[in-house]
């Protein structure tokens, strides 16, 4: 089980180390949970510093997935490294709705984030015209198998999927449990298909869009929900701690 905050373009640099000094101290001890936070990157360095001694993991919310050299305000999987990264969110649909990321631009990335052994949250998840389409199946095949193309794994702890439909964001509008256990059983069988039968079924595939404590026991307990990547109920030390609660009580 692995519970990921997504804390977006939220938080300056006080802001952040005080929310994170705040989950750590909320959490309490999170059990077999994996728990990890990702704040704005000019924030990464001082809320690494604030969760020192905690089983608190750090992640950034995407990455360039060149080496480095003249790309103006773009950030390296090493300098995200330098800064205490273990995981770095790629392919979030925020970025390939507004900033015109591409598939081919998500599997350049997960390579490079592999290469430097960061931990890839791989965000894949249909729009409510797809889904309304009956197209949501197609598109989420599209994005998982062009993520991952060329991509050689071995160790199932490698890599990361989260499945938030799009009309789920920030709309308070949540997947029902059966809908999310349908995807997420879906893409175990595309990540077996892609990968391998082993990997698949090792492979952490988290439910993200308007998971809070209200609805996180539910979703959780489904069994292709690995986990849950938390967008507005993250920036609440209390809630976000609700949610790992609800998360180690399924685990
Ligand atoms: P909300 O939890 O605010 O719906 O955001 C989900 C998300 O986009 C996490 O990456």
């Amino acid at each position: 089980m692995l519970i990921a905050g997504n804390w977006k373009m939220n938080t300056d640099l006080p802001g952040a180390a005080k929310l994170a000094e705040e989950v750590v101290e909320a959490l309490g001890d999170p059990g077999p949970v994996q728990v990890a936070v990702c704040p704005p990157f000019v924030s990464l360095d001082a809320v690494f510093g604030a969760l020192r001694g905690s089983s608190v993991k750090l992640g950034a919310q995407d990455m360039h997935f060149e080496e480095g050299g003249a790309y103006t305000g773009e950030v390296s999987a090493a300098m995200l490294r330098s800064v205490g990264c273990t995981y770095v969110i790629l392919g979030h649909s925020e970025r390939r709705q507004y900033f015109g990321e591409t598939d081919e631009h998500v599997n350049k990335k997960v390579r490079q984030a592999l290469a430097h052994e960061l931990v890839p949250i791989v965000c894949v998840g249909e729009t409510l015209k797809e889904r309304e389409a009956g197209q949501e199946r197609h598109v989420v095949k599209g994005q998982v198998e062009r993520a991952v193309e060329s991509v050689v794994l071995s160790d199932p702890a490698r890599l990361v999927v989260a499945y938030e439909p799009v009309w789920a964001i920030g709309t308070g509008k949540t997947a029902s449990p059966a809908q999310a256990q349908e995807m997420h059983a879906y893409i175990r069988r595309l990540l077996a298909e892609f990968l391998g039968e082993h990997l698949a079924g090792n492979i952490h595939i988290l439910y993200g869009g308007s998971m809070k404590p209200a609805n996180a026991d539910e979703l959780l307990s489904q069994k292709d929900v690995d986990g849950g990547l938390i967008g507005g109920a993250s920036l609440q030390a209390g809630a976000f701690a609700a949610i790992v609660a609800a998360g180690k009580s399924q685990s």
